[in-house]
């Protein structure tokens, strides 16, 4: 075994996941906080303030930082961060998955130009390791699909809205208090978060980098009882579920959309802050991770791990990355023309635009409620969701073999089961 000195972290920020691993860090002699930089001198916080310092440059000059830890929510902030330390060739681990997904291409060339490391764990599904088994599990074996909860904030809004008919409101403000949401919760409940999540996934899993504007996605922002109330009398579980699969033709299909589970998916089961990742590989098959998604201590415990495999010389690969003559980054084909089957509510039924369903039926209690449960393709689906979203629709995809005849069937069972 290898003698292992005392190293020095020096950490960006101290919110929740800064304190998470300035906290399991206690467990390990050989990992040193040396400085932590903050911004807000005035904020109470759980360490005496010479603990603190507040320039960023001086953390970033000194040189006797072994490995630097960025965990600010900030996204521009931490990108000038993550560039100026990769810059100087130095390590780096970071768990800001907005910032990374959208810049992932220049922070791959940045380590490749001169050398530094960037790892980022922590930045999907908290202390589930699957950037880790993407990587170095399935460097070579062909996956078919990555899909599963990312979020833990929006499923345990959707755990709580299931099980104690607490209000959206209520439960938002309970996973915000227990430090899962992010700084602007929109991110969480918009299905933006999974969608960074989900982009990193992609470009580990299928080598793919994807542009947020060409994924399907939708939140749970506009989520009512009366949802949740019609899945569970058709046995299922209403879920954000962000999925990249590679089809038939060789072609992605990426999407966020709460999403209708049933008992024979694993994702049913998948509670509160919890996160559940499902893997098909080519000859493995089917695999399940299941994990705290969010919280301080797991989302610490996943810095760790990085801080403590990047200290021992350990990089991404990104195996699945294929490059062109010119060394640039192949794109991977995204499928537009696959179809989906959706249901919609909206209380706005008068704005709705005129879609070009493949199937449609519509069915509502009231002439100010329309439901409806129809077939699209994904192209046109992606060209009228902004116009969706302006009529306040809550969305979820189904199954195929759910019928729009069980949905109608439910709605009236509740409405006389109401009367
Ligand atoms: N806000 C994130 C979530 C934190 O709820 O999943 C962990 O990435």
């Amino acid at each position: 075994m290898k003698n292992k000195s005392t190293k020095r972290i020096g950490i960006f920020g101290f919110g929740c996941v800064g304190q998470g691993l300035h906290d399991v860090l206690q467990d390990n002699p050989h990992l040193q906080v040396a400085r932590i930089c903050v911004r807000d001198r005035e904020k109470l916080r759980a360490l005496p303030s010479h603990s603190f310092i507040y320039n960023p440059q001086e953390l970033l000059q000194d040189d006797s930082i072994d490995l630097f830890a960025e965990l600010i929510s900030n996204p521009k902030e931490a990108l000038h961060i993550v560039k100026q330390t990769l810059e100087a060739g130095k390590t780096i681990v970071s768990a800001n998955k907005k910032m990374i997904s959208e810049n992932l291409t220049e922070l791959v060339a940045l380590q490749q130009e001169f050398g530094g490391t960037l790892l980022y764990e922590a930045a999907v599904c908290g202390s589930i390791p699957i950037l880790r088994t993407l990587e170095a599990y399935y460097s070579n074996e062909p996956l078919q699909e990555v899909s599963g909860i990312l979020n833990g904030s929006s499923n345990f809004i959707l755990s709580k809205l299931d099980s104690e008919g607490v209000s959206y409101n209520e439960a938002l403000a309970q996973a915000q208090a227990l430090g899962f949401a992010e700084a602007d919760p929109t991110l969480d409940v918009g299905g933006y978060d999974a969608l960074h999540k989900i982009s990193l996934i992609a470009a580990h899993a299928f080598g793919a980098v994807i542009k947020p504007e060409q994924v399907l996605r939708c939140g749970i922002q506009h989520i009512s009882k009366q949802d949740v109330a019609l899945a569970q009398s058709l046995g299922a579980r209403i879920r954000l579920v962000a999925s990249a699969k590679l089809n038939k033709n060789n072609k992605l299909e990426l999407q966020v959309l709460p999403t209708l589970v049933f008992p024979d998916s694993e994702l049913y089961f998948v509670e509160a802050e919890f996160n559940g990742v499902q893997l098909q590989a080519k000859y493995a098959g089917n695999q399940f991770l299941k994990g705290r998604g969010a919280g301080s201590h797991p989302t610490g415990s996943a810095v760790w791990a990085d801080v403590s495999a990047a200290l021992d010389g350990y990089k991404y690969n990104y195996p699945k990355f294929r490059y062109n003559d010119e060394e640039q980054l192949r794109s991977v084909p995204l499928e537009e023309d696959d179809e989906l089957k959706i249901y919609l509510r909206t209380t706005m039924p008068e704005f709705l635009p005129q879609l070009p369903w493949r199937e449609l039926a519509t069915f509502g209690s009231d002439a100010k409620v329309c439901q409806l449960v129809g077939t699209i393709s994904r192209k046109d689906l992606l060209l009228y969701l902004p116009a969706l979203k302006q009529t306040i629709a809550f969305i979820a995809q189904l199954p195929s073999n759910v019928s729009a005849e069980q949905f109608i069937n439910a709605s009236y069972t509740l409405l006389e089961e109401a009367a």
